[in-house]
């Protein structure tokens, strides 16, 4: 499975892609808010920063204005992958776009009627939100479940399914046992994922006899 940082913070983005985990990015206009930075400026540092598919997401609401802002986004860095809402417009402009070869991730996917819809469309990934669903009281995961195996029953549709709004390690873990092709993760998410108190214990028991020993290994 693909791991993608969801985040537009520079510096998080710089020290997770050392770890080697990271295989993309995804922003959304609030995470670009959040950075403060102008999109094009940190779009493309993004790009720079990590060679897999970065997400940018356009703001304009019709088909024509999602056309021109994805084209300008598409054109700061051939790994720019553009996200538009899963709306009618939204899909429409995924179709064109796609058809001119641009990456295009369709996002704020609820259901999976919508997400049937984004495949038709040419999706190059399908962003559902986990987490949202969760906090609303309904089943998150279990609507990553339905896309997957109607995705699984067509196998000509190349849409990858994103899972998004990842709040815990379970999600992730929950996505992988569904075959999900990628989750994008907070940064302090992917973090968590490493830590396990037995593992902590275990590495430091370890040291400690070995001191004992007296020995170095060089
Ligand atoms: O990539 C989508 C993600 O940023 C949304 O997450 O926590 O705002 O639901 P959240």
């Amino acid at each position: 499975m693909k791991f993608f940082i969801d985040t537009a913070d520079i510096a998080e983005i710089r020290a997770l892609a050392a770890t080697g985990m990271v295989d993309g990015v995804t922003t959304n206009p609030s995470l670009i808010a959040k950075s403060g930075r102008k999109i094009a400026e940190v779009i493309a540092e993004i790009c720079a920063t990590v060679p897999g598919p970065v997400s940018a997401e356009v703001t304009a609401i019709e088909a024509e204005g999602m056309l021109k802002e994805g084209r300008y986004l598409r054109a700061i860095a051939h790994n720019v992958a553009v996200k538009v809402p899963l709306t009618p417009d939204g899909l429409r402009a995924c179709k064109t776009l796609s058809e001119e070869g641009v990456m295009v991730n369709v996002t704020l996917c609820f259901s999976p009627a919508q997400a049937l819809l984004a495949a038709k469309a040419g999706a190059s990934f399908i962003s559902p939100f986990v987490g949202r669903l969760d906090d609303i009281g309904q089943d998150g995961m279990g609507l990553i479940a339905e896309i997957v195996q109607i995705y699984n029953n067509y196998p000509a549709l190349k849409t990858e399914v994103l899972v998004a709004s990842v709040r815990h390690p379970q999600h992730v873990v929950a996505a992988a046992k569904m075959g999900a092709d990628v989750c994008t993760i907070p940064p302090a998410v992917l973090k968590q994922l490493y830590a396990h108190p037995l593992t902590d214990k275990g590495l430091a028991a370890f040291l400690a006899d070995w001191k004992k020993t007296g020995q170095s290994i060089l």
